[in-house]
Formats: structure tokens, C-alpha cells, sequence
């Protein structure tokens, strides 16, 4: 199968390179985009016993220092304490200014480690080694990192470009069935907002022979909105589709349902709302009568609704980073491969997520 290179035009710019076979060859590939130096590996307990020493072997081959972290995996560890061991982990191995940490894993251990990057000297370069189908389509690619905090989901974070992005679709072959249907999510939010022809090639589930490709399609659109919009001052939050809702469902099941899960009910509480609301185009009313998200969703093993009644998510909501002032900012579907910001009065969320709450 062939490698294929994303350029992701930010400041810095750099490349995404997916294909298999990449951890192999990380030493030799980030010797030639970050140079050699000290490379401080951050993972969790779950990857670590994985993908660790191959990962080590690669870059000291190639000449690099190594040294590596290892924190316990899990969004309920994604917090303060964490990251001050990921901050007292890169001080304490004496990393400079021109040496480099590298994310191993999914979501979570991207959005630590390049928050610990970008607060550790002021900012230290990072490169993601994304080893899940999230990270892969979507979190190791624009930026964004962050922790939780009680209030809420990715409330203190910066954003920072990575240096490079290696995703070794190796990794994704073996990857636990839910682990999988969490990135689906993901990959399948993409197409609604960008592509029908892509959003049809996911409905019947992912299939494993077009996954490479797949990755980069959704990798592709992702460069180009946070190369127009780097701080999510407008196109970007069209990012969020399901977020608000998903995230507060992240909050109120404690964090243990897990993110692409909750996006993957919030995108189908939000087509049901823009359908029941009346905001659909006479052209897009047809896709949307046949349930097309909603099933797309379930046929990828995810839930297409949740428990937590209205009021507790639009609560939990409160919180959300996309709210400014008393009002919010919630994505909505107009037609599979086209969405809309829409702001409502915070007063409104409750209704929204009423009108989408609950299958036909
Ligand atoms: N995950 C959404 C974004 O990166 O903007």
C-alpha cells in the first residue's frame, strides 16, 4: 500500500504521512523533519506495551536520545496532575529548546503531550505518532491540544502545530471493535460536512481495504479548514459537529463514554433537531427523511441517542468553549456534505436538544 503526504499550510507547516509501516520508520523520517536531538516519547499504559520499543528503536537508530513517559491511560486522566508529571517528566530529562517531544497514541495522549510542549520553556517542538482511528482522522492533525478539567471537556489547553504527523495505519488493523467505531464517528462527521461521496463510502461501516484512503480524505479537508481558519474564529467550528451535545455527554456520563461515541449521538440529536426544527433545504429533506446519519451511525456500532435528558446536557453545555456570552454556536446539518453555524440564545439549547433528543 502506498504512503501518501498531506502538506498542512499553517505556521509551522508540515507533513501528515500515512501508510503502514511508519513506526518502523520514525527515526529515519523525523531525523529528516525535526533533526536530531533529544526525543522525549509520551504514552499511555495501553500503547506503551504496544508500539513503545518499537518506537525507541527506530529513533535511536537513527541517532536520537530517547527517553519516554508513560502515563495511565484514560480521558479521566487527561487533567492537571498528568500533565504536571508530562512538565516534571520533560525537566526532569533536561530537554532544551531544540529537542522534541513525541505523542504515541490516541486522542488523549496527543492533546497532553502537545500541551505539555507548548508549556514546557515556553514551547518545545512535538510530533504525533497517532496510533487510534480518532487521532488519525482527526485530533493529530490541526493543532488543537488541551486537558479537561471538572467543569468540563478541553477547557485549558493552546494551539500548537505539531512538527510532523506520522500515522502508521498498521496500528489501526488491530484496534478493539469500540476503539474503532470511535474514530468512525469522527471519520463519518467529516463527510457529512464535506462529502456525500465520502460520507456513502462510510454508511455501510469502514471498510479496513479503503481505510488508508479514508484517513486521508478526512485529513485532507481538516488541512484545508485549519489552514483558512488556524484559531476556529469561524470555518473551523464547523469542526464541532456533535461537540456540544457530545461533549456534554462526555460530562455527564463522568467521562466514561468515550468521545467519539458522544459525537457520534450529538451529530444524530443534531439531524433530528434540524430536521423536526424545520431547518432543512427542500434539497436536503430527502437525505435526511431516509435517517441517513442516524443509521450511518448505528450500522457503525455507535448510539444514535442518549440517556442524559435534555436539561442535564444543555447544563452541562453551559460550560462548552463554543458558548460566548448568553449565546452559543451549535453545528446543524443542512444536507449530508454541507453544515451550518447557526448562534442561538444559550436560553435555546435546551429546546434544540430537545427537538433531536429522541428517535422516531
Ligand atoms: N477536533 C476539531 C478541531 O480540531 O477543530
Amino acid at each position: 500500500m502506498s504512503i501518501q503526504t498531506i502538506h498542512v499550510r499553517t505556521n509551522p507547516e508540515y507533513d501528515v504521512v500515512i501508510g503502514p509501516g511508519l513506526l518502523e520508520e520514525c527515526g529515519s523520517r523525523l531525523r529528516e523533519t525535526v533533526g536530531l536531538c533529544h526525543m522525549a516519547v509520551v504514552s499511555d499504559s495501553n500503547v506503551a506495551p504496544l508500539y513503545l520499543e518499537r518506537v525507541r528503536t527506530s529513533l535511536e537508530r537513527a541517532g536520537f536520545t530517547v527517553s519516554t513517559c508513560v502515563f495511565h491511560a484514560g480521558e479521566a486522566y487527561k487533567n492537571f496532575n498528568t500533565l504536571s508529571d508530562i512538565l516534571e517528566f520533560l525537566a526532569g530529562e533536561q530537554l532544551t529548546r531544540t529537542d522534541c517531544v513525541a505523542a504515541l497514541g490516541g486522542g488523549v495522549t496527543g492533546d497532553m503531550a502537545g500541551l505539555a510542549a507548548a508549556l514546557y520553556l515556553r514551547g518545545v517542538k512535538y510530533v504525533q505518532l497517532p496510533t487510534t482511528l480518532l487521532a488519525a482522522v482527526d485530533s493529530s492533525v490541526g493543532g488543537k491540544t488541551a486537558i479537561d478539567l471538572r467543569a468540563g471537556k478541553n477547557l485549558a489547553g493552546a494551539f500548537m502545530q505539531p512538527a510532523a504527523v506520522l500515522c502508521d495505519t498498521d496500528c489501526l488493523k488491530t484496534l478493539p471493535p469500540h476503539v474503532f467505531a470511535d474514530g468512525a464517528a469522527e471519520a463519518l462527521k467529516t463527510g457529512v460536512l464535506c462529502s456525500e461521496e465520502l460520507f456513502a463510502r462510510i454508511e455501510p461501516g469502514l471498510s479496513m481495504s479503503e481505510l488508508d484512503e479514508i484517513i486521508a480524505q478526512c485529513v485532507a479537508f481538516k488541512a484545508g479548514v485549519v489552514e483558512r481558519d488556524e484559531k476556529e474564529q469561524g470555518e473551523r467550528k464547523l469542526l464541532n459537529l456533535g461537540h456540544t451535545v457530545g461533549h456534554a455527554i462526555e460530562k455527564c456520563s463522568g467521562f466514561t463514554i468515550p468521545h467519539g461515541h458522544a459525537v457520534a449521538a450529538g451529530m444524530a440529536i443534531m439531524a433530528r433537531a434540524a430536521e423536526n426544527l424545520g431547518w432543512l433545504t427542500d434539497e436536503a429533506k430527502q437525505t435526511f427523511e431516509e435517517g441517513r446519519i442516524e443509521s450511518a451511525v448505528e450500522n457503525l456500532g455507535l448510539p444514535s441517542s442518549t440517556e442524559y435528558p435534555p436539561e442535564a446536557l444543555a447544563q452541562a453545555a453551559l460550560s462548552d468553549k463554543k458558548r460566548a456570552g448568553d449565546s452559543i454556536t451549535i453545528v446543524v446539518p443542512s444536507k449530508i456534505g454541507r453544515c451550518e453555524l447557526k448562534t442561538i440564545p444559550v436560553s435555546e439549547l435546551r429546546s434544540v436538544i430537545e427537538a433531536g433528543w429522541a428517535p422516531e
